[in-house]
């Protein structure tokens, strides 16, 4: 012990823990619905992420195992899985940002909107309690229909008297995901230096690929290849949804989406300058309450909503198009939270 406690390894370690535990603020994340397809691996991502210290895995059934084999994983947070509803309010308590994959997913045939009835309710449930037990924590919702998720989330803090606007956030970044994908395939760009601004919200249509906006610029697109990579964005989760075949929809693709929207969220609130992804959030820059569209990320949240920015007429027309959907949408999850 003596000869450890003055080796250069160990005070070099020493110095080291120092000055990360200073650097790098301690942060709680939980997971609800962590023993779905999403909340698995987007468990596993969360555990690699260095600005995460605590992880709290939530689910109905199945978090004991799931939190047991993650928390082996030698990385710096520390895990603690909770089930069944009297384990909520510990799950939350303290959290800095709560990411909510929690519902059914969709089967071939469905659109999300039939996952409402459903998924309403396990919404309502899991926001009231954010509301009572970490009602600072920063939202990230991927639970769908997020058109009307989102708008029920913000209905429920309201009436608990917690909502601020700039910590509710629909999670869309796997729509990016893909049109950055799609697009470098198309493009022949190298895929990871490709940006595309998605808008709109979250659901067939209402999903608005900006690729006039895209980078780096490709020339060699017509109007038809734009047409055909829009309507590929928009139809991305179906294309899961069909090869799955009945086993349910992106989850991978969308954990992966997921755990890079939830890091940007905790680079904003470490203060890490221009953080930009794209977000479903309430917003003025239509004259509907929720849009998505680039965000800027801050310490508290969204600390501004980014306008458009020029418009294709072909995406002008996308934006007229999905406007009555989103906002009926919009208007069905407030009816529903004020409802019931
Ligand atoms: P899944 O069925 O594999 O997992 C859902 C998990 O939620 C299950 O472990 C279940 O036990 C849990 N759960 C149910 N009720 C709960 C409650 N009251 N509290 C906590 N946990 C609860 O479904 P999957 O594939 O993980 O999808 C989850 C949701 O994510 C679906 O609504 C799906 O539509 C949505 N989704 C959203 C995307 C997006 O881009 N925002 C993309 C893909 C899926």
């Amino acid at each position: 012990q003596a000869t450890l406690r003055g080796s250069p390894s160990s005070s070099s370690r020493l110095l080291r823990r120092g000055f990360s535990s200073e650097s790098t603020p301690d942060r709680k994340v939980a997971v609800l619905g962590a023993a779905g397809g999403i909340g698995q691996p987007l468990a596993l991502l969360m555990k690699l992420n260095p600005f995460v210290s605590k992880l709290a895995l939530y689910d109905i059934a199945g978090t004991p195992g799931v939190a047991a084999d993650v928390s082996h994983i030698n990385t710096r947070s520390e895990v603690a899985g909770y089930m069944g509803e009297e384990q909520l309010g510990k799950a939350l308590e303290g959290s800095d940002v709560v990411i909510i994959p929690a519902g059914v997913p969709r089967k071939p045939g469905m659109t999300r909107d039939d996952l409402f009835n459903i998924n309403a309710g396990i919404v309502k449930s899991l926001c009231t309690a954010i509301a009572k037990y970490c009602p600072n924590a920063l939202v990230n919702m991927i639970s769908n229909p997020v058109n009307s998720t989102v708008p029920i989330a913000a209905e429920i803090f309201k009436k608990a008297g917690t909502y601020d606007e700039k910590k509710l956030f629909g999670v869309t970044t796997l729509d990016v995901v893909r049109a950055k994908t799609f697009y470098a395939g198309k493009a022949n760009v190298p895929v990871m230096e490709v940006n595309v601004p998605v808008v709109g919200g979250h659901a067939g249509i209402t999903i608005l690929p900006l690729f006039s906006q895209a980078s780096p610029k490709a020339n060699n697109l017509s109007d038809e290849d734009i047409k055909a990579l829009t309507k590929r964005t928009q139809d991305g989760g179906t294309e899961v949804v069909e090869a799955k075949a009945g086993k349910g929809s992106a989850t991978l693709s969308m954990a992966y989406a997921g755990a890079i929207f939830a890091d940007a969220c905790l680079k904003g609130l470490n203060g890490v300058p221009d953080v930009v992804e794209c977000s479903f959030v309430q917003s003025s820059i239509t004259e509907l309450p929720f849009f998505a569209s680039k965000v800027r990320l801050g310490k508290n949240g969204v600390e501004e909503v980014l306008g458009l920015g020029p418009l294709s007429d072909f995406e002008k027309q996308g934006l007229e198009s999905l406007k009555p959907e989103l906002k009926s949408s919009i208007e069905k999850g407030i009816m529903f939270a004020n409802q019931s």
